[in-house]
Parts: structure tokens; sequence; C-alpha cells
């Protein structure tokens, strides 16, 4: 009797002490900006309430090229962290240097399989064992519209075409007022330049030259009045674009300084946290020409190879809470975009987000649905950073010529 009564002492403290087995997550991230930062915010607190220890490891520049070169280095030096905020075939590459901890466990229990559209979860995977884990899904072919500044500037419905948006920017500009904010990075630019890609060209084009790399596309027709449209666009930003960053250029939308800004949904996040309402402040639509494609941008984490046992469970409950019903609905209400988990309940979300959701999986269905380019969801790193510098550099100088920024692009394209 004694005996089995201590027996069950032991085993309770047994369960107790694993129970309790916390550990320190080392998060590297780049969301600073104020709705990024309350949206990270919401991880870290249900991370806390699992007994956790967040540190949180953020590198401030938007879209992540700072991030990605801090991670380097890192990794190089062989103190990873438990996490970090990486995407597209990105993952893929981190996977083959062997550096990456095999997340199978966590998805099995968690049915990420049935959880997941395929399309993200093949992202996810390296020679078929989960790496990372998914948290949202962001359309990138958004154009958002300050109400009060069209109404100023007399523009009464949403330009759907190149055309109608060149005269409402033609409008707002005789007003006063700056037609479309813009920020100073490539991959700004680039945000930009798909869209128009998309808008101008359409989706096979799109997929031709810019996830093909096909050389024939690139230097199409099609090519030449994507570039003139793209620069036509910058004629209607201001001088002061150069170096400013994205959520400066949303501030300016939100503010009634500027009409336009061409930008992903993370955009949605800055006007939330700003107290404004779409349908009302402000109007969510595709980029002109886009409204049956959407660019999509799945923000992950991949998990790194760990010794610590304390550290790999807290790494465990870190993908499982990403995947977690609380999490997808708080942090995307927060974030701008949708939940990346199938069948999730949309109602406390806003129309926009509404919109998404519905053509997500109606483009899925249509052939519209392309991974963006801009937020490193395509194609290899090598090749893509080659064409953003391409592309910024015939936005940045006007006195590279069509033909030239076509050529340029093309030669950019073939980088290996
Ligand atoms: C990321 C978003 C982020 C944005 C601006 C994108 O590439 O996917 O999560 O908010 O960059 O930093």
């Amino acid at each position: 009797m004694l005996k089995l009564s201590k027996l069950a002492t032991a085993v309770a403290l047994v369960v107790a002490g694993s129970a309790a087995v916390a550990g320190e997550v080392e998060v590297l991230h780049y969301w600073t900006s104020g709705g990024e930062a309350k949206s990270v915010a919401e991880l870290k607190k249900i991370m806390q309430g699992k007994g956790h220890t967040w540190k949180d490891f953020a590198v401030a520049g938007g879209g992540g090229d700072n991030a990605a070169t801090v991670l380097k280095s890192r990794v190089v030096s062989g103190n990873p962290p438990a996490a970090a905020q990486i995407k597209g075939p990105a993952i893929q590459e981190w996977a083959s240097e062997g550096v990456l901890a095999n997340l199978d466990a966590t998805a099995k229990a968690e049915k990420w399989d049935e959880l997941l559209p395929k399309v993200v979860a093949d992202v996810m995977k390296y020679k078929g064992n989960y790496v990372a884990a998914p948290v949202n899904v962001h359309r990138v072919n958004w154009m958002w519209a300050n109400s009060a500044v069209l109404k100023k500037a007399g523009v009464t419905s949403t330009p759907k075409t190149w055309d109608e948006f060149f005269a409402a920017a033609e409008k707002v500009k005789k007003a006063g007022l700056i037609p479309v904010a813009h920020g100073g990075q490539n991959w700004q630019d680039f945000t930009t330049f798909e869209s128009v890609a998309l808008g101008v060209g359409g989706v096979k084009f799109y997929n031709d030259a810019l996830i093909k790399l096909d050389e024939k596309a690139l230097t199409s027709a099609t090519m030449t009045k994507v570039l003139e449209t793209f620069r036509k666009v910058k004629g209607y930003t201001d001088a002061a674009a150069p170096g400013r960053d994205w959520n400066l250029a949303t501030a300016m939308v939100i503010q009634e300084k500027a009409a336009f800004q061409f930008m992903g949904d993370w955009a949605k996040g800055e006007f939330s946290a700003a107290g404004k309402v779409p349908g009302k402040d402000y109007v969510c639509a595709a980029a002109p020409g886009t409204a049956n494609a959407y660019t999509f941008n799945v923000d992950s984490f991949a998990m790194y190879k760990l010794k610590d046992a304390g550290a790999q469970k807290a790494q465990a409950d870190l993908a499982a809470s990403i995947m977690g019903t609380e999490f997808q609905e708080v942090f995307n209400l927060n974030k701008g975009s949708i939940p990346v988990r199938l069948n999730m309940k949309m109602d406390k979300f806003d129309d926009c987000a509404k919109t998404s959701a519905k053509d997500f999986v109606d483009t899925a269905k249509t052939g519209g649905l392309v991974p963006s380019v801009a937020h490193g969801m395509a194609i290899k790193p090598a090749a893509e950073g080659a064409i953003k510098d391409a592309v910024s550099q015939f936005w940045n100088d006007d006195k590279i010529s069509v033909a030239d920024g076509v050529k340029n692009i093309a030669k950019a394209a073939a980088t290996k």
C-alpha cells in the first residue's frame, strides 16, 4: 500500500515535471510597424501563457531583407534562433543546408495536412517533411485609397483599369494632393511592378515572364507596355519617396496626404491600428486589371535545429500555436491577412478580408492564384534579387529607356 502510494507520488511528480518543461524561444522576425508589432505581440502572449520565455529578435526593415542578412550570420556562426520568419523557396534553401528541425510530430498531431491548402503545405515541406509553420495568407495585388481624398479630388468611383487609374491620379494631382504614396526599397518598387505586370499582361504573362522567367515573355511587347505603365505610375509619386518605409507611405494615405498606395494587405494592419474602417475611411480594391487574380504571400516560421530539450519543447509549442485557431484569428485580425488554416470562421473579419478569403478560393480554381515574386514566394533568391535590382534601377532612373529596361530585366532573370 505504502509502496503504491509512493509510486503514485513519484508518477505525479514526473507528470508535473514534464508539464512544467518550459523553454526559451528566440524568434527572429521583421514585424516592427504599428500593425505588425500588435500582431506579433499576440504570439508572444500565447507562448508566455504556455509558460515559455519569449526572446524577441526583431530586425527592422520591411520585406525582411535586413532580417535575412542577420539570420545568415547567426546560422553560419552555429547559433541559430529557434524560429525565423522566412518563406517560399528560401525555406527549401535553408532545409537543404540541413539546419532546419523536423516538425512532422507536431504537424501529424495537429493534422496540418488536412488543415492546409496543398499549395501552402508543399512550401512548408522539404523532401516530404514539415520544416516550417505557416502563419497567414497575405494578398499582394491590392490598391488602397483614402475615401476623403478621392472625394476632395472629385474621383467618384474606384479605378478598375489602368486608364481609369491615371484619370483619377490626374484629378488628385490637380487637387494639390499626392496621387500615389510610395516608399524607397526595391521590394516596394517590385510590389507595384508585379501588380502592373499582372494588370497589364494578365495571369499567363505574369506566370511566363515572372515565374518561369521565359525570355520570350520577358522581351515581349507586353513587357514594354508594362514598363511604360510602371514609369507612368512613378510620375504620380512625390519627390520624397526614396528611402521611405512602406508604413510611412501608408500613413500618408491614412492622414489624407495621398490618395493611393499599391501594397499588400499588411497595409490594412496600419489602417486598423489607426482606427480606420474599410468602406468608410478607406477603400481596398484589387490593383487595376487584377480583380480576377491573386498574388499570394504566406508568412511562415522555419524552425532551426536546437540541442536544449526545453527549447525544443518551446519550439514544438510555437509551431502548434501558430496553426491553432486562437492565434490564426487574433493575429490575422491585426495583421490585415487572412487565416491560412482552412475552415476558419470569418465573422469577425472585415469586408477586405472576406473578399480576400473568397478570391483566394475562387482564383485557386480558375488558375488566377499566383505566388508573389516581390515577397519571395516564387523564384530562387539569387534571380529574385537580380530582377528586383533591375526593376528598381529602371524606376529610380528616368534616363534608362524602356527598351534598355526590358533588356536589363531579361538579363537579370538569367541569374543562376
Ligand atoms: C511580409 C509581411 C510584412 C511586410 C512588410 C512582407 O514581405 O510578408 O508580413 O508585413 O513584408 O514588412
